[in-house]
């Protein structure tokens, strides 16, 4: 690890930072005591579990990374919305619409990173993706979301579609704005919404986990699979 990485383990007024808890964190499974291998999966899941309990915590928001098609690596903000320690599994919710959604269907292999710079750990994800079209999860989910969650997916244009010249910003309703007249169409209706609505679930494969601290950076890799494997890895 370089030294400015090292760096970024001080405290706000440079003094190295301790190896505490930091505030907020879990003290039973804070990074700070994850000296062994069961305890970093233990500290690293409830991190996880947190993320998707709290709009607030760190790792609320998670960047996806997928293969592109056009041979340029993707990446992208998604929100955690469920983390299953028994499952080895994380999700996100999509547009079915989306981009992304192709890429997987193509290569479902992808990586998520999140980082908790209050915690200073850094977790990388990889694992496979499984699409949950008009499944029971995806009906369960969608009986349970809100409104204004709900009408995210009732828009008429799909995600990263090209607009037209006025792009989305006070597009009227006429045949000359093109694509932009869509956004100002009336919203899907409940089935219609339904039916872009993509629960995604991440089966994880691997935890990357970096813990900074002055003290001595910590970082294990923890392998699933059929041949399960973890082990400290040089920060
Ligand atoms: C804070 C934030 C949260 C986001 N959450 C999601 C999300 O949970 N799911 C999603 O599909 N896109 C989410 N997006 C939008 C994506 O980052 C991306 O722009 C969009 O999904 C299109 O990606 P694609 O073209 O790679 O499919 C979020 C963006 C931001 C800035």
């Amino acid at each position: 690890m370089s030294g400015d990485a090292a760096g970024t383990a001080t405290g706000a007024a440079g003094s190295p930072a301790a190896c505490s808890p930091a505030a907020g964190s879990h003290a039973a499974n804070s990074p700070a005591d994850a000296r062994s291998l069961d305890a970093v999966e233990a500290a690293a899941w409830a991190m996880l579990e947190e993320g998707a309990r709290s709009r607030h915590a760190a790792f609320h928001r998670m960047s996806l990374g997928s293969f592109g098609s056009g041979g340029f690596p993707e990446v992208r903000t998604v929100i955690l919305r469920d983390a299953d320690r028994a499952a080895r599994a994380v999700r996100f919710n999509t547009d079915r619409r989306s981009p992304k959604v192709a890429a997987f269907k193509a290569d479902p292999r992808c990586s998520l990173l999140l980082y908790d710079h209050e915690a200073k750990v850094q977790v990388r994800l990889k694992g496979r993706v499984q699409l949950h079209y008009g499944d029971p999860l995806a009906a369960r989910l969608w009986s349970e979301m809100r409104a204004f969650s709900k009408s995210c997916y009732g828009q008429p244009v799909a995600p990263s579609a090209a607009l037209g010249p006025e792009g989305g910003v006070g597009a009227e309703n006429t045949e000359e704005s093109g694509a932009g007249a869509a956004l100002s169409a009336p919203p899907l209706d409940d089935r219609q919404s339904f039916a872009n609505f993509l629960p995604v679930m991440v089966h994880i494969a691997s935890i990357d986990w970096l813990f900074l601290c002055a003290g001595g950076h910590r970082r294990a890799l923890l392998c699933y699979g059929d041949s399960p494997s973890r082990t400290w890895l040089a920060p």
